[in-house]
């Protein structure tokens, strides 16, 4: 167990070690423990945590913000349209800034190219930790629920498990790939054997690509990649199907949104389930487009643990504020 973590930030999945993340999910279980036990548990009295958004949320303002308070202190949501950043305010002034109001600076920035530099320009000039709500390389704390719910679903000895991260069809709009990015870097160190399934034009970034393959040989876990979704879902533990844009295969949006109608058939039902291990969960951090995505059969049937991630969003976020900025 790591004992010192105040003053960092979080802002991509190998930020931290393996050895940190374990802290943090120990932390993590013992205040979801405290919480039903109801158990006060005020690690940052009278702190503030900035919560800075460029996008919407449901899930992560409530968490976060319910986090803040149930750790005794307070989240300051602010919407970036809302702030003078539109007119001149930069990332280093609101590092420099927001770090002499505030205990911690949270941001969700997804903006494609943009997000993630705009995440290190305000840590670079922050001198409180600034943690990733979402950008557009990364979901850290979506990553972080979903390792802590498989633990409860499936153990903590996760080696020889099967994980199918797969894309997933929806139209609506082209949604970030920082959830599939964060699952393919962080799950292969605690032993899942991860299949990446896409149509081609979905491949995720090349150096995230080699940074999985990476940590799955330094961890001694299996990574491979293939476009065929329902060979993958053969005897998979965990199935995790959402959507994500053609970013990299295509920077133009509408060429994007014309390339994803062509898979219509990559939907997660009750079918495709049957292919995977009969106590196989089914995962997605929502939202989701329902019958689209996935069926209303999966997603509110037995197999789905999807209530539990966005539950457990709360207690890895509390446990990761608590340990940086107490
Ligand atoms: N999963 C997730 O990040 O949800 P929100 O977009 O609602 O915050």
């Amino acid at each position: 167990m790591k004992t010192f973590l105040h003053g960092r930030d979080m802002i991509g999945d190998l930020d931290f070690t393996k050895e940190e993340v374990e802290t943090v999910l120990e932390v993590a279980f013992d205040l979801k423990r405290k919480r039903a036990l109801n158990e006060p548990h005020p690690y940052l009295r009278d702190k503030v945590l900035a919560m800075l958004f460029f996008f919407s949320s449901t899930r992560t303002r409530g968490s976060f913000e319910a986090g803040m308070a149930q750790l005794g202190g307070h989240g300051a949501f602010i919407e970036s349209k809302s702030t003078q950043i539109s007119h001149g305010d930069t990332p280093k002034e609101i590092g420099e800034i927001f770090g002499r109001y505030y205990d911690g600076i949270a941001v969700r920035h997804v903006d494609w190219g943009i997000g993630n530099g705009y995440l290190n320009a305000v840590a670079k000039a922050s001198r409180v930790p600034v943690l990733n709500m979402q950008c557009d390389i990364y979901h850290p704390f979506q990553c972080l629920a979903d390792l802590m719910t498989i633990m409860e679903k499936k153990g903590r000895d996760l080696r020889r498990k099967k994980m199918v991260v797969s894309w997933a069809y929806a139209a609506s709009y082209q949604k970030p790939m920082s959830v599939p990015q964060s699952l393919i870097l962080q799950m292969p160190r605690f032993g899942l054997d991860v299949v990446l399934a896409h149509p081609p034009e979905f491949r995720l970034m090349p150096d995230i690509m080699e940074q999985a393959k990476e940590q799955a040989r330094k961890f001694g876990a299996g990574f491979e990649v293939t476009d065929d979704m329902e060979a993958a879902f053969k005897d998979a533990d965990i199935v995790y199907a959402k959507s994500w844009g053609a970013m990299v295969h295509t920077p133009d949006p509408d060429e994007g949104a014309k390339i994803i109608k062509k898979y219509a058939h990559w939907i997660t039902d009750e079918r495709k389930m049957a292919m995977a291990k009969e106590d196989a969960i089914y995962m997605h951090p929502l939202p989701a487009d329902r019958n689209i995505e996935v069926t209303d059969g999966v997603m509110d049937g037995e197999q789905s643990v999807v209530y539990d991630e966005a539950e457990n969003r709360l207690h890895v976020q509390k446990a990761v504020m608590a340990l940086t900025m107490g």
